[in-house]
């Protein structure tokens, strides 16, 4: 047995582990998936709670400059979205960026990146359930049905008088987030029962979502009074940048597609396209929105939960506000859907590994989907969703997915070179030498923001103080490390980009969240050492080819 912990799978055996479990005697899953569909479920996977909730607050915080966010983020996911791109035309099997990882930094990496994937599809999940939660019981009221005040909200959210009027059990008020719960199960439901109804599902949604978002761009431009616009950065870019976490969670999903790698007819033409075009749909429609809602209403009424069917109402348009929550409630299911379908997918992988126990990999003999990790996903979606708040989940949803993010752009960097035989026919990231655009972008980012780095690298005003900073230091680290490797080694531009502006990002997200994140990953390595690592199927498979670095 190989002792090494950064043990590597080599792209055939990848391939060849896929293969064996399609022979599993029930013909592997179901192979319908084209362009259309994964664009489809991109954008399924992409238009949500972000948009329809959390933006709300991001938009208060940095006014129309909001837009800027939109941009930057889309440029950061854009460099991702190419990497992802070349994976999943690579290696097209269901783990997305854990298979990635194992091919390219080894098992343990891959194993903390698998275990942060649940930060984006489980954690994600509970977050967009209890989003659908609150648009729903506005869709409910709206036609004057009310369900009790207990049933539709949470121990953090309630107020001492909820907690009071609420029904107890042993002394202890019992507060439940009764639609969330509800939700995940029928959505869970769908995912187990096959991929091909969850298409035709994900398709119906996107297209009415798609509709409604646009009719709220060409409807709410009627409205637009460019003096809110006016001045276009309130708080200043400090401003802008306090919405990262809810920017970026809104562009979430895009990556999701690689998932369903062994259901697509064509993975290696198809899954590529079918990533960008949803990014680049998304991200149109996205800074359309955003001009929109800070040009309706002044950025200061934002800070709501409902910001799109807010605006609505503030201009008088109250049925355009209603067809906007029953639109919301569509596009945060569909959402809900292809997370709920890939999250299983990545766990099959890992249970095929040997790194999850078997039953993880178990495929349906009926339905040919992954039936014991659904409705694993669902209960770990599900039960959590009855109890929690949203911002905590949507800030570890954001860290967790950036940090998976890093790991695919560093990943394409070490991977292998291609056969001979493939070249031409698989996605790769366009190569621009890196060699002097880095170090002299870096030269120049210094130099004209000395000024923020001065403030964010000084250790003055006491602990309290600098721990803030400390993402940004090791951000800064990392960016010359960087510079100094592509000087050397010539790296290719479009991964080098993806990696430090995602870094970046994540340096704006709350030093509270990095501790949270940093308490699931010692999590996730005590559960690596006490089982994955002895139960590794590559760490058993003695000939298994090392795989041999370009
Ligand atoms: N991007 C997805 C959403 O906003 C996660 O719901």
């Amino acid at each position: 047995m190989s002792n090494s912990l950064f043990r590597k799978k080599s792209l055939t055996t990848i391939l060849r582990d896929a293969q064996d479990g399609l022979n599993d005697g029930h013909g592997g899953m179901n192979k319908v998936l084209g362009v259309k569909d994964l664009t489809a479920m991109g954008i399924a996977a992409v238009i949500g709670a972000g948009i329809f909730s959390t933006i709300g607050q991001a938009s208060y915080d940095g006014g129309p400059g909001v837009t800027f966010l939109f941009i930057i983020t889309a440029i950061t996911c854009g460099f991702c979205a190419l990497c992802y791109a070349e994976f999943a035309s690579r290696i097209p099997v269901s783990g997305s960026a854990y298979t990635y990882s194992y091919v390219t930094f080894g098992e343990l990496t891959a194993w903390v990146i698998g275990w942060a994937l649940i930060l984006e599809y489980a954690i994600g999940n509970i977050a967009v359930s209890i989003s659908w939660s609150g648009y729903f019981n506005n869709l409910l009221e709206g036609i004057g049905l009310h369900f009790p005040e207990w049933l539709v909200n949470n121990y953090d959210s309630a107020t001492e008088q909820q907690l009071a009027s609420a029904p107890h059990l042993f002394g202890i008020p019992v507060i439940l987030n009764l639609p969330a719960f509800l939700i995940v199960v029928i959505v869970t439901y769908l995912a187990y029962l096959g991929i091909s109804e969850s298409k035709k599902s994900a398709n119906f949604m996107v297209g009415l979502k798609i509709a409604v978002i646009l009719m709220v761009i060409v409807v709410g431009a009627f409205y637009v009074n460019t003096g809110n616009w006016h001045p276009f950065m309130p708080n200043g870019f400090s401003g802008v940048l306090k919405g990262v976490s809810a920017v970026f969670f809104a562009y979430i999903g895009f990556d999701a597609v690689s998932t369903t790698a062994e259901e697509c007819a064509n993975p290696q033409r198809d899954l590529p396209k079918g990533m960008m075009y949803s990014l680049i749909i998304c991200t149109i429609l996205y800074i359309a929105i955003a001009l929109v809602l800070t040009g309706m209403v002044s950025y200061s009424q934002l800070k709501v939960t409902d910001p799109l069917a807010f605006v609505f109402t503030a201009v008088k348009l109250n049925w355009v506000s209603y067809l906007i929550s029953v639109s919301a409630v569509v596009a945060t299911t569909s959402v809900l859907l292809v997370f709920q379908i890939g999250q299983p997918r990545i766990w099959m992988s890992m249970s095929r590994d040997g790194l999850l126990p078997k039953p993880f990999s178990r495929i349906h003999p009926k339905f040919r989907t992954p039936s014991f990790a659904t409705i694993i996903t669902g209960i770990i979606v599900g039960v959590p969703a009855l109890f929690l708040n949203l911002t905590i989940v949507t800030d570890l949803t954001s860290i967790g997915t950036l940090f998976a993010f890093i790991l695919v752009c560093g990943g394409v960097l070490l991977l292998p070179k291609e056969d001979p035989d493939t070249v031409g026919k698989n996605f790769r990231v366009p190569y621009v030498n890196s060699r002097y655009i880095i170090p002299i972008l870096v030269i120049g980012c210094a130099f004209f923001f000395r000024g923020v780095l001065a403030s964010r690298l000084s250790f003055q005003g006491g602990f309290e103080v600098w721990k803030h900073n400390i993402p940004f230091f090791f951000f800064v680290v990392a960016t010359l490390l960087m510079a100094v490797g592509c000087a050397l080694r010539n790296l290719s531009l479009i991964p080098v980009l993806g990696l430090l502006s995602c870094f970046y990002l994540m340096t704006e997200i709350g030093i509270k969240n990095w501790i949270v994140f940093g308490i699931w990953l010692v999590i996730g390595l005590v559960i690596y050492f006490s089982y994955s690592y002895r139960h590794s199927k590559l760490g058993k498979d003695s000939d298994i080819p090392k795989v041999n670095l370009a």
